[in-house]
């Protein structure tokens, strides 16, 4: 059968996921998992390409997961379309998709947590308080439900990525944790579920991310070493967006993302914005 003809599973419960990935494993299927938010674009999408290529069985998990929202941010108003996703989920030939309630996630007052320490302070962490607390504790809770033998994650989000691996290295989880690259709208704008916030004058301003980390990009190539200066001409090209405001600009070692101020080995430079009221984030790994 055509992989694309083929209908996707949905389930709702831990044991209903933990009961077909069970079948397709013992059919000798290597799983791949994509945890994700819903909302979903061709970010995700890639996502779940590479799993697809290299998986026999893919699960996705849609959760707008309570545990990572600050209390003043988008927890309300992110976009829940389960009929839509699993429509995007189809076409892309997963095979099932993983849509737990809050109460079948958190059945009762989540006393026990995961928590990452070192990689979480700096960054969207600084600004973000229990932001990552609630990430690795509910990409745990999602990788015991489903058991993987690989799990997707993408570099848009860079420390998340950092900080989901380091804590499957921590505590040997037996999954392998598999970054994808970026993916751009044409004009270089990560793509993002909150980008269907933006107004249209705020959808233009937001290229100034990506053209800004390009600057960077031109630097680091360039020879430049000193952090700072690298720092400044990233902050001039969003500075010169007046709906733009900056929340940081960093460069850090891509391992610990640890600031620098000498540049030497692999780094990343990351950015988060505010535009109008929509936080986007992007960042560049170099070299
Ligand atoms: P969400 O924002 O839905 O993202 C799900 C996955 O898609 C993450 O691994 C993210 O890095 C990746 N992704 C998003 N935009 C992308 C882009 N433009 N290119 C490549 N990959 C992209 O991240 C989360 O959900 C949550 O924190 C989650 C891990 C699911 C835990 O709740």
């Amino acid at each position: 059968m055509n992989r694309r003809m083929k209908s996707v599973q949905i389930v709702h419960t831990i044991e209903g996921v933990r009961s077909a990935v069970a079948e397709a494993r013992k059919a000798g299927q290597r799983i791949g998992f994509v945890p994700t938010m819903g909302g979903l674009h061709e970010g995700h999408g890639s996502l779940m390409d590479r799993s697809v290529s290299e998986c026999g069985f893919t699960v996705v998990s849609i959760f707008v997961n309570a545990l990572q929202f600050g209390p003043a941010e988008d927890f309300q108003k992110y976009p829940r379309e389960l009929d839509v996703d699993a429509a995007f989920c189809e076409r892309r030939g997963v095979d099932l998709i993983f849509a737990p309630t809050h109460e079948e996630m958190y059945p009762r007052e989540q006393r026990t947590f995961v928590e990452v320490t070192g990689l979480t302070d700096g960054l969207c962490g600084k600004y973000r308080p229990g932001h990552f607390r609630g990430v690795t504790t509910v990409v745990a809770k999602l990788l015991l439900a489903v058991l993987p033998d690989v799990a997707y994650f993408g570099e848009k989000d860079g420390q998340q990525l950092a900080v989901v691996k380091r804590m499957v290295a921590d505590l040997n989880f037996p999954v392998e944790i598999c970054p994808v690259a970026t993916v751009r709208e044409p004009d270089g704008l990560a793509m993002s579920t909150r980008n269907r916030y933006l107004a249209p004058e705020e959808r233009r301003a937001a290229t100034a991310v990506y053209r800004s980390l390009q600057r960077a990009r031109a630097l680091l190539a360039g020879g430049e070493r000193d952090a700072a200066t690298v720092r400044a001409a990233v902050h001039d090209v969003l500075a010169a967006e007046r709906a733009i405001q900056v929340q940081y600009v960093e460069v850090v070692d891509a391992e610990e993302l640890q600031p620098l101020s000498y540049i030497d080995g692999r780094v990343m430079v990351a950015v988060a914005v505010y535009v109008g009221g929509t936080r986007l984030i992007d960042n560049l790994v170099y070299p």
